[in-house]
């Protein structure tokens, strides 16, 4: 089959298509032909390597030469064990904690990680959802509730988490705020931003604007200067990009929110919770949640869509279609 392979930690430019056996699946595996795949800032990490704690299974080269991470695909054999799939069924997930191997022809995942598309989702839609949707879901659940005029700011909306995030709170009704460059208006419109900031013009953190929640994805502002986006009681939620906001958010979050009047904390994702993953095809199948498509891309040209993503230019998700 066909895989998109990399033998050294760097950029796009480390990845071909290359040929390798097709894998079989083993006890609880299932095997899944990919119809459809998608880009994430998360892969761009895993090629290079970070965060570094990441590097621990392969120091100098990385452990498998395998990428990818959002499957969506329909169900060629199961493994020993496995009762609730058979061969025709249409699943998708997010294998960022299964190997790291969803862009290639086929992929083996176990089936406690896949979850059903639901009828009427199309392969393509369905794969711009699991990894990033799961983060914004669950960034967004950390801070929860969320009803009906709660004023979300989030921070970092323009990229592959953001504009999903903001089409959940959306969904709950809320006023949303979404914060990125100015060329990335367009995208946090289209995913139903009530109003925009750009990082470059205004600094959200001295601007006097409060808000009832905030997730942030930018992680690009320190503990205490976030908390002068909250109304007191207000909460905020960080989608970490470095283990050291992760340590600080843990370590001290609670302290800061105590003392401020707020709630501080960060988030420990779950790769593959399958209700989350009901949740949000639920929310696909309604109408409710649509897929921002920037391009789609053959596998073969897999490596031209990992240069356009790392280029800064996409303007929603990348899918890739075997
Ligand atoms: N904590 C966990 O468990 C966990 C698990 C998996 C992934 N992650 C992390 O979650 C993040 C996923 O986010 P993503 O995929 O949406 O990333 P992304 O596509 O890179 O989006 C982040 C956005 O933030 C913008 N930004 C940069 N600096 C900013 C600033 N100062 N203020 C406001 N916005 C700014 C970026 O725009 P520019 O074009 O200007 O850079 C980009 O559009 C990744 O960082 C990943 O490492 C965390």
């Amino acid at each position: 089959m066909r895989a998109v392979l990399r033998d050294a930690y760097g950029g796009p430019e480390v990845l071909r298509v290359g040929k390798v056996p097709t894998p079989r699946p083993g006890p609880g595996e299932v095997l899944v032909r990919v119809r459809a795949s998608s880009l994430n800032t998360a892969d761009l990490d895993h090629l290079q390597g970070l965060p570094r704690i990441a590097r621990i299974e392969g120091l100098r080269r990385p452990r498998t030469p395998h990428v990818g991470v959002d499957v969506a695909g329909d169900v060629e054999e199961v493994g020993p064990g496995v009762r609730e799939l058979t061969p025709g069924d249409r699943v998708w997930a997010d294998v960022f904690a299964h190997g790291h191997a969803a862009l290639a022809d086929y992929v083996c995942v176990p089936a406690g990680a896949l979850a059903r598309i639901p009828d009427g989702v199309s392969f393509a839609d369905a794969a711009t959802i699991p990894h990033s949707g799961l983060l914004a879901l669950q960034g967004l659940r950390a801070a929860a509730p969320l009803r009906a005029g709660t004023r979300v700011l989030i921070n970092g909306a323009g990229g592959c988490v953001g504009p999903l995030a903001i089409q959940l709170a959306k969904v709950r009704g809320a006023h949303v705020t979404g914060v990125d460059t100015g060329d990335k208006a367009d995208i946090m419109r289209a995913a139903g931003a009530d109003a925009v900031i750009d990082y470059v013009a205004e600094d959200i953190t001295r601007s006097g604007k409060r808000y009832d929640v905030v997730l942030d994805i930018a992680d690009s502002r320190g503990m205490l200067a976030m908390r002068r986006c909250l109304e007191r009681g207000g909460r905020y939620s960080l989608i970490a990009r470095r283990l050291g906001s992760f340590a600080r958010y843990v370590l001290l979050g609670p302290l800061v929110g105590r003392l401020t009047g707020t709630r501080m904390g960060t988030i420990l994702w779950k790769p593959n919770d399958r209700a989350h993953l009901d949740e949000l095809g639920a929310l696909l199948a309604a109408g409710e949640m649509r897929p921002l498509v920037d391009s789609t891309w053959a596998l073969d040209d897999a490596v031209a869509a990992f240069e356009h993503l790392a280029s800064g230019r996409a303007r929603g998700k990348v899918v890739i279609v075997p």
